[in-house]
C-alpha cells in the first residue's frame, strides 16, 4: 500500500484531458493505496478567476471527482484552502526554492508569456504544489505528462530540504499514463487540451452534452488527406483523436487504423463522439445526484478533517527542523 496524492485546479469545467491524463488512474489507484486527492483552489488563482464562477467550480469539481468513482470510504477527498498547512508548507518551500528555477518551468513561461502584469503566485506555483504533495509523505503522484517538471522541482526541494534542515520528506516518484499522458487541443493540435483555453471548441468537458461532443469532434482540426493514422509529426489532428479512441475503449491504435482503412475522418468522428458520449453518460448521471445532493459537503468535512490532521503533524515537522516558532513536540 503506497501513500498517492494529486490534485486538480477547478479553473474551469474538466476536461477530457484531466480525465485521460489524470483522474482516470486515480479510480483504480484508490482500492490497493492510501489516496488523497485535492481540489487546489488556491492554484487556480495564480491567474485571475471570478469568484462566483470559482466557487462553483470547486463544487462541481467535487462532484466529479465522486462521479468518476472516487470513494470518500476509501479515498481522502477535500478543498486545499481548508487545509491551511498547504499555504504555510508552501511558504517554506518557497524559502528552499530559488527564483531561477521557478522561472525555468516551463508552465510559467506559457501562461506569463505575453502578458503585462503577471501574478508572483503565478512563478511560486510549483513550491506550493510540492507543499501539497510532501505534506501527506506521498510516494507517488498520478499526473499528465505537464506536470513531470514541476514534479522534478518538488523532488528537488525535497532533497534539499531534508539536506539542509532534517530528513523529514518521503521523495514522491511521478506515475505517468502509458497512453493518453498529453491530449491535445482539438483545434490546434500541437498544444495541449486546457480547461481555460479561450476557445470552448478546443477541449471537451466531462459535462458536455451529446450534441456538443459531436460538434466539437466533428470541427476537430485534422489534416485534408484523409487517411486514419498515428503519425504525431505530420497528422497530429488524427492522431490527437486516435490517442482518445483508444484509451477510452482499450483498442489498441492498430487495430483501429486498420479498422478505419479507407473509410475517411467522417466516419472516424461520428464513432469517436459515440464512445465519448458513452463514456460520459454515466459520470454525467452520477455528477447530477452528487451536485445536489448534500452527501458532497458532508464528504468535504471529513476530508478536510483527516487531510488537516495527518498534514498539521509535518507542519510541526518543518518548524521545529528550520527552527520556526518555539519548540513543540
Ligand atoms: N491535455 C492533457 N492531457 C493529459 N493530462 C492532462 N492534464 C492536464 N491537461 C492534460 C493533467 O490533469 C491534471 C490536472 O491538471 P490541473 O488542473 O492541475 O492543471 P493543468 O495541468 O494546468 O491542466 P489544465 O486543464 O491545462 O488547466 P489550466 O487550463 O487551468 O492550466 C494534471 O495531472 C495534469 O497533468
Amino acid at each position: 500500500m503506497k501513500t498517492i496524492f494529486s490534485g486538480i485546479q477547478p479553473s474551469g469545467s474538466v476536461t477530457l484531458g484531466n480525465y485521460i491524463g489524470a483522474m482516470k488512474q486515480f479510480v483504480e489507484l484508490q482500492e490497493h493505496n492510501n489516496c488523497y486527492f485535492c481540489i487546489v483552489d488556491q492554484h487556480s488563482i495564480t491567474v485571475p478567476q471570478d469568484r462566483l464562477e470559482l466557487r462553483k467550480n470547486i463544487k462541481s469539481l467535487a462532484a466529479l471527482y465522486l462521479a468518476i468513482g472516487i470513494d470518500p470510504s476509501k479515498s481522502t477527498l477535500f478543498i486545499q484552502s481548508e487545509v491551511p498547512a498547504h499555504a504555510q508548507a508552501g511558504w517554506m518551500l518557497q524559502c528552499v526554492a530559488y527564483i531561477g528555477e521557478l522561472e525555468r518551468m516551463t508552465q510559467f513561461k506559457d501562461k506569463s508569456s505575453g502578458k503585462e502584469a503577471v501574478s508572483a503566485g503565478l512563478l511560486t506555483y510549483p513550491p506550493l504544489m510540492a507543499a501539497d504533495i510532501l505534506l501527506y509523505n506521498t510516494e507517488v503522484v498520478p499526473v499528465g505528462e505537464d506536470q513531470k517538471q514541476h514534479l522534478e522541482l518538488t523532488r528537488d526541494l525535497a532533497e534539499r530540504f531534508n539536506k539542509k534542515y532534517n530528513d523529514i520528506f518521503t521523495i514522491p516518484e511521478v506515475r505517468i499514463p502509458k497512453d493518453g499522458a498529453r491530449i491535445m487541443s482539438l483545434q490546434d493540435p500541437t498544444k495541449k487540451m486546457s480547461k481555460s483555453d479561450p476557445n470552448t471548441k478546443s477541449f471537451i468537458t466531462l459535462l458536455d452534452d451529446p450534441k456538443q461532443i459531436e460538434k466539437k469532434i466533428k470541427s476537430a482540426v485534422t489534416d485534408s488527406d484523409g487517411i486514419v493514422e498515428y503519425n504525431r509529426e505530420d497528422k497530429p489532428g488524427i492522431t490527437n483523436l486516435l490517442s482518445i479512441y483508444s484509451v477510452l475503449t482499450n483498442e489498441s491504435i492498430d487495430s483501429l487504423v486498420k479498422r478505419y482503412q479507407g473509410i475517411g475522418y467522417g466516419v472516424f468522428k461520428a464513432d469517436l463522439a459515440e464512445v465519448v458520449i458513452n463514456t460520459l453518460k454515466p459520470i454525467q448521471d452520477k455528477y447530477n445526484y452528487y451536485i445536489q445532493s448534500d452527501e458532497l459537503d458532508s464528504i468535504l468535512d471529513q476530508g478536510a478533517e483527516k487531510a488537516n490532521f495527518v498534514a498539521s503533524k509535518t507542519i510541526k515537522k518543518m518548524e521545529n527542523a528550520m527552527g520556526l516558532g518555539r519548540k513543540r513536540k
